[in-house]
């Protein structure tokens, strides 16, 4: 079995996802990193004593024998280096979301179909073991034929991770609710078997730009801390904050059903909330990693009497036992042509869900249509990336 060099451009933050790659005995070998930071490189180096180190990533991108990487930069960059990426002729996992802009995401997409290189999505919450129960139940006909869904995603560490650096502003991000809510878009089109067509929202910032700020001069860091509520108490905020803190958006979908997907950012509690109603019953989840629960009502009565329950065991490994598998997933599609869980269309479809939602915010709620994809890129990413 021919070995697959890979490398991890990020090697701090979410780049330490990409270290889980590394099994030489089984063929995968990390082999060389770049990142900006002194510090995350230092880290990767020591993990990886063999590997190269850049301070820039089209220095990694030169070398040859590297065959695939993965991209966990902040999502600014996703576009510039997905695309430099696969031109060089590199397999490419690519976090969510996969740009920040409907356009980037085509370019991305194009760039893909035109090189041949493969692409991959970091979409992990489609390895989440409890959306992928609720999947199984939705797909088994036990509720019937779905209809509704709506998701309610409670953050209570935004404060912590969203507002302290390049996440609080528009140029970098788009805004939050494209920046978390990518997954929930992503994973309401997976199980209800659809694409958000037209899109409207509403939003706003109320709580965190009423929090103390760090000067200019002090770089941003997220800074994570369970003791730092009630949210107007915090400090050391970004100088610009200018994303909303809680947002809201009805989603029509191609297939007829229609969703609904709310994000606050200074809840005391975190969880993403789904349920989906069909027409003949309702699935719920009841906390989304370790020890959760799916309830499933097919009869009429009190919501406190489901008629099923499932109860999930926590999984091993990051962001709910997802991690893991997602590479794993990632590395078997570059060497064995593996199915995926994830699609960069559906990728693609989710960033423009969440682009156009903030749009529709910030311009009066007005309703705002996707524009639909070149069938062409569509049958080619269908066809498992692999031209007729
Ligand atoms: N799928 C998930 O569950 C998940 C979880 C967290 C983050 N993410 C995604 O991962 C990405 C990174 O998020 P993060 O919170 O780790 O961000 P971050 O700000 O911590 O940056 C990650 C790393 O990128 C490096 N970096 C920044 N600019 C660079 C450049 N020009 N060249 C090379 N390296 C550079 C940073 O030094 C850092 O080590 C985002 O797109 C985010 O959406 C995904």
């Amino acid at each position: 079995m021919k070995t697959l060099k890979v490398g991890a451009i990020a090697t701090g933050g979410r780049g330490r996802n990409a270290w889980q790659a590394h099994d030489p005995e089984n063929g995968v070998v990390m082999t060389a990193g770049a990142d900006i930071s002194e510090t995350a490189r230092e880290d990767f180096k020591k993990q990886f004593p063999d590997a190269v180190v850049f301070d820039d990533y089209r220095k990694l991108l030169k070398l040859k024998d590297v065959g695939a990487v993965f991209i966990s930069t902040p999502d600014y960059l996703h576009e510039e280096m997905a695309v430099a990426a696969l031109k060089a002729g590199k397999a490419v996992y690519l976090e969510k979301p996969m740009a920040i802009t409907i356009e980037g995401c085509d370019r991305i997409l194009k760039t893909a179909m035109e090189t041949g290189s493969r692409l991959f999505i970091g979409h992990n919450m489609r390895h989440f073991p409890v959306i992928l129960k609720m999947k199984e139940i939705i797909d088994s006909g036990l509720i019937g034929e779905i209809q509704v869904g709506w998701c309610r995603h409670f953050v209570n560490y935004g404060g912590d991770a969203y507002f302290r650096d390049w996440h609080s502003e528009q140029r970098y991000a788009t805004g939050l609710l494209l920046q978390k809510g990518a997954h929930d878009i992503d994973v309401m089109h997976w199980l209800m078997g659809g694409y958000t067509k037209s899109v409207v929202g509403m939003g706003m910032l109320s709580v965190y730009n009423r929090c103390g700020r760090r000067s200019e001069k002090t770089p941003g860091c997220a800074k994570w801390d369970a003791a730092q509520y009630p949210p107007l108490t915090q400090t050391g905020f970004s100088p610009i904050i200018d994303v909303e803190d809680h947002s809201m958006i009805m989603m029509q979908l191609d297939n007829g059903t229609q969703a609904t997907y709310m994000q606050c950012h200074y809840s005391p509690d975190a969880e993403r909330n789904y349920t989906f109603i069909g027409t003949q019953g309702r699935i719920e989840n009841i906390g989304d990693a370790g020890t959760c629960e799916i309830h499933v009502w097919t009869r009429r009565g009190p919501r406190e009497t489901p008629d099923i329950i499932y109860k999930l065991k926590p999984a091993v490994g990051g962001h709910g036992g997802a991690d893991g598998p997602i590479v794993e997933n990632f590395l078997n599609f570059v060497r064995f042509g593996a199915k995926t869980n994830t699609s960069p269309i559906a990728a693609r479809n989710a960033v423009a869900a969440g682009v156009l939602g903030h749009c529709s915010m910030r311009t009066g709620c007005n309703r705002q249509d996707v524009p639909p994809l070149p069938k062409k890129l569509i049958e080619y990413f269908a066809n498992g990336q692999i031209r007729k």
